[in-house]
């Protein structure tokens, strides 16, 4: 939620800048600002209600004198509709100084009275505001940007990450940060803020984490960072693992569709080096020890949205290879209902971002309470991993588009990953068991690559259900994480009515939606399951059909007992049941995104959403 850039060196700050937003606007879309120190030594801004592309073409109308030093924000609305006087930046010192908030000041109502009593006014309804006129404040009484900054943020409550810049200080820019996110990026003889590094990657691939509580100044050959209070803090310089091209769109009509097709590659990625000698082998669980996982008894899963059912199928594996008790929790509800943690409970968190609110906060409170914290997660130098004892990566690579796809099966992977290591050390699988997982496992991205180039024909299919205003998907055991998964997405992209069910659940309610011409998508179980769930499933699908359900099956190449009573089938190559799932999203992907390119939508950046959710 909002994206933010800053930027200290030689070169046009409003490149720099722009360029930043251009690919952080995946964070917020619903307005964007800059502002620059100009060669004349004033701070000029702009800011427009809308897409990037709004600012541009003002920026090309009325353009902005450019500089040395500057800020750039996209936002996503809390406070105050998504309007031009409330985009970002704001200003303080009578116009001299320019702030751009990332979060949610939770008490500035308190603050804003006060200020209107000590005789300011306010020209937007944000949060935002406040804290543009308290540090404005602030630095004509200091005279110190670092030190204005500092003692604003002892005052306020809540989330943010804040960049300031002050025309009488050219060549500075200071940021900090609670509970939202900020990285540095080095450069030489110039350096960068954002709020992820997709924001300078073009410029630099070195980073540097800033911690919960810090305080960052940078100028074109320094930056310090110290905590909330002035004391110098040690930091990480990391390098970034992946290069501008691999944010950019490639010559692909959408994010979305790159990155889909790199479903394939975010498996293999993730799997790269972690299978050596036939064994699953994780050297950055580091304090997770073998003898501590052995010694685990409960796993509680947290994460939202995608992650949450990308953790729902985790749960089948792990359960069923290591046999410890796994729950699943979105990780807004785990935090409020006061859950029973011991020692001896593990809780695994999820997030792609590395940076979901909701699920940094739920960390948080997994590891007060006493909790073993590991976390999966697709993002370098994000809050979450460094509030876990230990994380495993995944390596799906920049997700820009807003709906989450690359990253799903990725975190599986990982999932599934660490499934079978907790089999290893607690000796649950034999040997041979072990050996089968692990080569079913290996084997995904080649068969994933089939299902790519299997799903050709669902724009067709797509096209033709344009106009439909439901649609309803259905999957049992290992198939339910995937009903459910299909569901959100065509929520999020084509903005109809879906929803997921459990196929066994169908006859206590859910078929009473059934009516002629209702669409039903069917994850259907191997016929080689050994477990009867095929012939039930196939039962469910007859039931629908009898009451006029339009249904589409994914099934198994070759299952001929579904062919009598589907539609049509999308077939995926076989698999053991366990690992069918990871096959059997993909076409559904696919089709909320062409579903969504049939209605004429931005399937990169649906109305309302924003990629990474750092307001709870
Ligand atoms: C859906 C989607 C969201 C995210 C959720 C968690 O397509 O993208 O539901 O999965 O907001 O985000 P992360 O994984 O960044 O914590």
């Amino acid at each position: 939620m909002c994206g933010i850039v800053g930027y200290v060196g030689p070169n046009s700050s409003l490149d720099v800048l722009l360029g930043g937003l251009s690919r952080l606007e995946y964070r917020g879309y619903d307005s964007a600002g800059v502002a620059v120190i100009g060669q004349d030594g004033t701070l000029g801004t702009r800011k427009r209600a809308g897409k990037l592309s709004v600012l541009l073409d003002n920026l090309k109308d009325a353009p902005l004198s450019d500089g040395q030093t500057g800020i750039g924000h996209t936002r996503w609305a809390t406070h105050g509709g998504p309007t031009d006087r409330n985009a970002h930046p704001h200003l303080g010192d009578g116009g001299k100084l320019a702030l751009i908030h990332n979060g949610i000041i939770e008490n500035f109502a308190a603050l804003k009275q006060e200020l209107l009593e000590a005789g300011e006014s306010f020209s937007s309804d944000t949060d935002t505001e406040v804290a543009a006129i308290m540090v404005g404040r602030a630095f004509r009484e200091t005279g110190d940007l670092t030190l204005a900054m500092r003692q604003v943020v002892a005052r306020l409550d809540g989330a943010f990450t804040l960049l300031i810049v002050h025309e009488d200080r050219p060549g500075e820019v200071v940021g900090a940060r609670r509970n939202s996110p900020l990285v540095i990026g080095l450069g030489e003889g110039e350096n960068f803020l954002g709020s992820d590094v997709a924001a300078f990657v073009e410029f630099t691939r070195r980073a540097v984490e800033i911690g919960q509580d810090q305080i960052v100044t940078i100028r074109p050959d320094s930056v310090i960072v110290t905590d909330f209070f002035g004391a110098p803090v040690e930091t990480r310089e990391y390098e970034i693992a992946w290069d501008a091209s691999a944010s950019e769109k490639g010559g692909w009509s959408s994010f979305m569709r790159k990155e889909i097709s790199e479903e394939p590659d975010a498996v293999a990625n993730t799997l790269l080096g972690r299978v050596v000698d036939g064994a699953v082998v994780l050297p950055e669980l580091g304090a997770l020890t073998p003898e501590v996982l052995a010694d685990i008894d409960r796993i509680v899963i947290i994460a939202c949205g995608t992650a949450a059912y990308a953790g729902l199928l985790g749960s089948y594996a792990i359960e069923s290879w290591a046999r410890v008790p796994v729950q699943v929790e979105l990780s807004h509800e785990f935090r409020y209902r006061n859950p029973i943690i011991t020692p001896r409970t593990l809780v695994v968190s999820i997030s792609q971002s590395g940076e979901t609110m909701d699920t940094l906060m739920a960390v948080r409170f997994a590891a007060e309470s006493g909790a073993r914290v590991l976390s999966i997660c697709n993002t370098q130098g994000s809050s979450i991993p460094r509030e876990s004892e230990a994380v495993i990566y995944t390596h799906a690579g920049p997700e820009v588009a807003v709906a989450s796809t690359k990253a799903f099966v990725a975190q599986v992977t990982a999932l599934y990953l660490l499934g079978l290591h907790l089999a290893t050390v607690r000796g649950t699988l034999s040997p041979a068991e072990l050996a089968h997982n692990i080569d079913e496992l290996q084997a995904i991205p080649a068969k994933l690559a089939d299902v790519l180039v299997a799903s050709e024909d669902i724009g067709q299919l797509a096209g033709w259900m344009a106009d439909t205003r439901s649609v309803l998907f259905l999957g049992r055991n290992v198939g339910y994480p995937v009903a459910l998964e299909g569901a959100l997405k065509l929520k999020e992209l084509a903005y109809i009515h879906a929803e997921g069910f459990a196929a066994g659940e169908l006859k206590h309610g859910p078929i009473a939606l059934i009516e002629p011409g209702q669409i039903v998508f069917v994850i259907v179980p191997s016929p080689r399951d050994p477990s009867s769930l095929h012939p039930k499933v196939v039962s469910n699908i007859q039931e629908i059909r009898a009451r006029g359900a339009r249904v589409i099956a994914i099934a198994e190449k070759g299952d001929a007992a579904v062919l009598p009573f589907a539609d049509e089938v999308i077939p995926i190559p076989l698999a053991s049941p366990m690992f069918e799932p990871i096959l059997a999203v993909v076409p559904l992907h696919i089709f909320a995104l062409e579903l969504a390119t049939a209605k004429g939508l931005d399937v990169d950046q649906p109305r309302n959403l924003a990629k990474s959710v750092t307001v709870e």
